[in-house]
């Protein structure tokens, strides 16, 4: 969706929409449309939404009241996406194809109105390449957005949103794109064209590389795929020259059918967003990247696809980590830990960074503690912890703090190998953190988000139809922004 400003509004107005507070009407509103307000008990509460007609220099309007709430709100930022996201909700396949939006009326400041229009671009987005019989009426018909009297600075503001708007909208297609389409080679392609021209650096390591390298843990699950695997790593030196970077780390399986510990049919289509927690650190780096942020950053992402095949890895195999550490392998559909174990040994070899937090779609046990409300956050680093923490309240990718501990480490001890790659029924999501942790050098600040239930949404949410979330990019973002820069 395109969004641009202007002061006046051109004369072909068809759609206009108000933000205002909750108890509120815009200044100098006629008459007709404060009564048909009362009438439809539009009272301006978040995102309720009161459409109505006027006459205005002889022309037909649609004008629509949108609520933003109470304007001394603790959540004001968020209510205002959500105002922006329900003119989007309401109008996005309304037959109108531009939307103006009055920021004037609800004492915003720059930030707030650049909230509204965050939000109205965000929930607008969705993917709809391969609906070739899709009804005219369905369609998405609204493609762009004039602000109207907008506070200042909201153009300044914008100019950093719209770059985070763009890396959750590919992190989005990521996601939402099959697995035959995009698969690790063509994940790293996809990267190539965002990032080209705009000064990140981009690695690419193949399969003879990592196996120089003795990734044996993330090079065995790949192997039963005719998809070759990749490490893929994006760098963006903004900050200072020579400081060591803060690394993001996701894992990237394009597709998980369990391997060789098959899952039940049901719901397995969901695997391809199994590359969430990759998706959302290359939308992180875009964003970052287009909005120049002041700081050493990479993302790095381990791309792999799980099949089962002749060639696919056994329940029992023992595999040699980058590490030197070996893992037994008794599920092979416990496959993330094994991806990036080798892809944290290799990042922290190859950047020494102080701060690595790593993004995963790695338990659906994480699903059944935290719902799809909160991302499951476990750390070595109270202080890191907490300002993950908060910089998920404040971008609204919210997650919680889970546990780790010596004794869920022990639960992973191997008979045979140094590591197995499951523990016993219980807390998965933790013994799977546990897992990551042992590839975790001393006096790293280390972070892991278990994402599962966060990337992808069976219905609409506040920003997002349903479908891909884009989860993991504004966490990031706002982490960079309020820690790293
Ligand atoms: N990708 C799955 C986790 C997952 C499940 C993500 C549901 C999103 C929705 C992961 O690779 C997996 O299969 N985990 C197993 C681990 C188990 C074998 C220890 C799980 O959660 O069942
Ligand atoms: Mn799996
Ligand atoms: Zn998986």
């Amino acid at each position: 969706m395109q969004i641009s400003f202007s002061d006046t509004g051109s004369g072909d107005i068809q759609l206009l929409a108000y933000v205002v507070n909750k108890g509120s009407l815009p200044n100098g509103l006629e008459p007709e449309l404060a009564e048909g307000a009362a009438a439809a008990r539009f009272k301006g509460r978040v995102g309720q939404v009161f459409e109505g007609f006027a006459q205005r220099d002889g022309k037909l309007v649609r004008v629509a009241l949108v609520g933003a709430g109470d304007a001394d709100s603790s959540d004001r930022k968020g209510n205002l996406e959500k105002a922006g996201a329900a003119i989007a909700a309401k109008y996005a396949s309304s037959g109108e194809k531009s939307v103006a939006v009055d920021l004037g009326s609800a004492g915003l400041s720059g930030e707030d109105a650049a909230a509204v229009l965050l939000g109205l671009r965000l929930r607008t987005w969705r993917y709809d390449i391969y609906r070739t019989k899709l009804a005219d009426e369905k369609k998405i018909t609204l493609q762009s957005a004039v602000a109207l009297n907008a506070p200042d600075g909201t153009q300044a503001t914008w100019a950093d949103q719209s770059a985070i708007a763009e890396g959750v909208e590919f992190t989005r297609v990521l996601v939402a794109e099959p697995a035959n389409k995009l698969y690790p080679v063509s994940f790293v392609e996809r990267c190539q064209a965002a990032f080209e021209g705009t000064g990140a650096e981009l690695t690419v390591l193949d399969e003879p590389a990592m196996e120089k390298l003795g990734m044996g843990a993330l090079l065995g699950v790949g192997q039963g795929s005719e998809q070759p695997s990749r490490l893929l790593a994006i760098r963006w030196d903004g900050g200072a020259a020579g400081e060591e970077p803060t690394v993001f780390l996701g894992k990237g399986v394009t597709f998980d059918t369990g391997g060789i510990s098959l899952k039940p049919p049901p719901g397995m289509e969901d695997m391809k967003w199994d590359m969430g927690g990759a998706g959302a650190v290359a939308g992180a780096m875009l964003a970052l990247v287009k909005r120049k942020a002041r700081a050493n950053i990479v993302g790095v992402v381990g791309l792999v696809e799980n099949m089962p095949d002749g060639k696919a890895q056994r329940p029992g195999d023992i595999v040699t980590t980058m590490s030197g550490q070996t893992v037994e392998v008794l599920n092979t559909d416990a496959e993330g830990r094994l991806v990036l174990c080798d892809a944290l040994h290799w990042a922290q070899e190859q950047y020494s960074p102080k701060t690595i937090v790593d993004f995963a779609t790695l338990t659906g046990a994480i699903i059944v503690s935290l719902g799809h409300e909160h991302g499951g956050l476990f750390a070595n680093d109270d202080d890191l912890a907490d300002k993950l923490t908060a910089a998920g309240k404040s971008s609204g990718d919210k997650m919680w703090r889970m546990p780790i501990g010596p004794a869920y480490d022990k639960l992973i001890d191997s008979p045979i190998a140094d590591i197995k790659n499951v523990g016993p029924r219980m807390a998965g999501s933790i013994t799977a953190a546990q897992f990551l942790n042992r590839f975790i050098k001393p006096g790293v600040a280390w972070a892991h988000c278990d994402i599962a239930g966060m990337v992808w949404a069976d219905k609409p949410g506040a920003t997002w139809d349903k479908g891909a979330t884009g989860f993991g990019v504004r966490l990031i973002d706002q982490f960079v922004a309020e820690n790293v820069e």
